[in-house]
């Protein structure tokens, strides 16, 4: 099956074009055709976070270039032999209506571009920023109409479990214990069926990459956060820098498989109240204690989750998985508990269209299409009840 796969639930706007065949356990695998992806961060850097309506923006005036971008990786830019139907621009219109940028520019693509050759589009319905959700789920929809094809919604949490999941030759084995850490999520689910997830625990404020980015931001650290946290932790741990403070590691005892990061944010604010302007080794000190803060927690639960479900994996997915010292620490405590671990390739640790592609290929390949009537942007979309 060739998927078309649109993400653009956060800052990243993404077009992936794969080729899917197998199932999980029985020979699934993929072969990338074309991916293009355009991050916002640098423009978002500027107000400390992700601005919605700025990603909304910014997604409706790259979407096209970025889908041509995929398509000419893939081979499948073809143009058109005779003019389109005015009624299909109409169609387009119709659903873009309220991204006119958006409609002109596919209107364009539209009378200059063949279809390409594909089976199915598949998108990001949720969770995310619903404005940014939106852009892409419209774009999804008017690209089904304008080529014929059957619309499949993905989840954006499942997507990053499954491009950690398929990564290598091997396949993880059931049951497993997946820890999915991003800049909106942190949450523990067991698979004991593949596409089956129950949740064991999840945060109760703060998400464990909202924490790094948070920190950061009071360290003056530019947005995203955890990439800097990292770099001036790595560079700490270099020079044998010892902690400024001891933060705390909440919840790291707690019996549920719950976390809580809120709390680490506000001692990170009062230690660097107390202590003033800081030097380039202070920050990397800093750096690295809040890390380590950060990735203790991680790696106790996640053991911990593993034990008590009798896991046979352990899966790792979302932004935070580019954490280098995070797969070190995880990778060490696995091996010890004789639990295989998965993190996805660095490439798709952070928000990718390769990962939607995978999760809408596994849905159509149960039939799980939806009609584009039916689909709404869901930014509290869960993953397991
Ligand atoms: O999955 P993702 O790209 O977007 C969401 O779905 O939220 O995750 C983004 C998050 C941000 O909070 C970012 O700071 C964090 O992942 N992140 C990292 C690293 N790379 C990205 N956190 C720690 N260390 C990293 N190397
Ligand atoms: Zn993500």
């Amino acid at each position: 099956m060739r998927i078309l796969a649109i993400e653009t639930s956060c800052d990243e706007t993404a077009v992936c074009l794969m080729e899917a065949s197998g199932e999980p356990g029985s020979g699934l695998s993929y072969r990338v055709l074309g991916n293009a992806l355009l991050s916002q961060a640098a423009l978002h850097a500027q107000y400390g976070g992700v601005f919605p309506n700025l990603a909304k923006r910014e997604h409706e005036r790259n979407l096209v270039p970025i889908l041509a971008e995929a398509l000419r990786q893939a081979g499948e830019l073809h143009g058109r032999s005779g003019p389109i139907e005015e009624s299909r621009i109409t169609g387009l219109e119709d659903i873009l209506a309220r991204e006119s940028e958006l409609a002109r520019q596919l209107g364009e693509f539209a009378r200059a571009h063949a279809a390409p050759g594909i089976d199915c589009v598949a998108v990001t319905q949720g969770p995310g920023l619903e404005p940014a959700l939106w852009v892409g789920i419209n774009f999804a929809k008017a690209l089904a109409l304008l080529w014929d094809k059957p619309l499949v919604p993905a989840n954006h949490l499942e997507g990053h479990i499954l491009a950690s999941a398929f990564a290598p030759e091997e396949t993880p084995l059931l049951p497993a214990v997946s820890l999915i850490v991003s800049g909106g999520h942190t949450e523990l689910v067991v698979m004991r069926g593949w596409m089956r997830y129950e949740l064991l625990g999840s945060t109760r404020d703060d998400a464990a990459g909202e924490c790094f980015d948070k920190s950061a931001r009071l360290m003056g650290l530019p947005y995203p956060g955890g990439p800097e946290i990292s770099r001036l932790a790595a560079e700490a741990r270099d020079k044998g820098l010892a902690p400024l403070f001891a933060l705390p590691r909440p919840m790291i005892d707690s019996p549920d498989l719950d976390f809580s990061f809120s709390g680490l944010k506000t001692a990170v604010r009062r230690a660097l109240e107390k202590h003033g302007a800081l030097s380039e080794d202070d920050k990397r000190a800093m750096a690295r204690e809040i890390e380590d803060a950060i990735v203790d927690v991680l790696a106790r639960k996640t053991l911990a989750a593993a034990e008590k479900e009798g896991a046979r994996s352990i899966i790792v997915g979302g932004g935070v998985s580019a954490n280098a010292h995070l797969r070190e620490k995880l990778a060490a405590a696995a091996e010890k508990a004789g639990i295989a671990i998965f993190f996805p390739p660095q490439a798709l640790a952070t928000d990718n269209a390769v990962m939607i592609g995978l999760a809408g290929y596994l849905h159509a390949a149960r039939g799980g299409y939806i009609d584009p009537r039916d689909l709404h942007a869901r930014g509290n979309l869960p993953l397991a009840a």
